[in-house]
């Protein structure tokens, strides 16, 4: 820890290893804290000094690669970009995130995620009459900011966790892999829509969602899960209205 120590906190930290507790548990840790010293900093310091055997995922600790999500005193959030300053004098409750199976410790199952995400198939689906070639696909700066904010996403899972559809629909696709679909769907180069379709136009796909917002709300990157669903579902609903009073592709009545 850096810095002058400007007083100690009470991390509160869940602990839990499936194959030998019975349940979770909090277990209180006194920690040294100063004017930078974040909440993954004060874990660090934990594992450092008090007991290694505490498990959390962690990487970039500058708020890009999403692996730090936590939940404290209740909040979803990212532990390398808030600090203990602001939860002292504590105590500061840190738990995995929740509506995701716990692994260890802090440390959640990412496994139903990347399903869903696989399902949900955000990846550049090229023009078959018309591949790009060596020029590439140039997009002008209005067809890049159609999709930019969507594609802001860090895959941290605080959405997941802030969602209560997520908690009551068994498989639900759930924000951030729908927002992955709909930042393809919204690409100018993209010609894959029809393909992600069958994920999100289901029960368990994006009419699971009702709209509270609390995907929006946690999301730290200002991506806003929230609006991407309410625009996919206007556009399904208009493709699927459009079936109906157009004629049938194909030249069908
Ligand atoms: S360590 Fe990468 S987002 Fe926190």
């Amino acid at each position: 820890m850096s810095g002058e120590v400007l007083g100690t906190i009470t991390l509160r930290v869940q602990r839990y290893r499936p194959d030998a507790d019975e349940a979770p548990h909090l277990v209180d840790y006194e920690v040294p804290w100063g004017q930078d010293t974040s909440v993954l900093d004060a874990l660090t310091w934990v594992k450092d000094h008090l007991d290694p055997t505490l498990a959390f995922r962690w990487s970039c600790r500058m708020a890009i690669c999403g692996s730090c999500g936590f939940v404290l005193n209740g909040t979803p959030r990212l532990g390398c970009e808030h600090f203990v300053r602001d939860y002292a004098p504590g105590p500061l409750v840190v738990e995995p995130l929740a509506n995701l199976a716990v692994e260890r410790d802090l440390v959640v199952d990412l496994e139903p995620f990347l399903a869903s995400l696989e399902r949900a198939r955000p990846w550049l689906v090229p023009d078959p009459e018309d591949p790009p070639g060596e020029a590439g696909n140039r997009q002008t700066p209005e067809q890049m900011l159609a999709y930019h904010d969507y594609a802001m996403c860090i895959d941290c899972l605080l959405c997941y966790a802030a969602c209560p559809q997520v908690a009551l629909v068994p498989d639900f696709l759930g924000p951030a892999a729908i927002t992955a679909a709909v930042r393809y769907d919204k690409d100018s180069r993209d010609h894959g829509s029809d393909g992600r379709l069958p994920a999100l136009d289901r029960e368990d796909g994006l009419w699971a969602c009702t709209f509270v917002g609390a995907c929006s709300t946690a999301c730290p990157k200002g991506v806003d899960p929230a609006a991407a669903i309410q625009q996919a579902k206007a556009a399904t609903a208009a493709a699927w209205a459009a079936e109906f009073l157009l004629p049938r592709r194909g030249g069908r009545p």
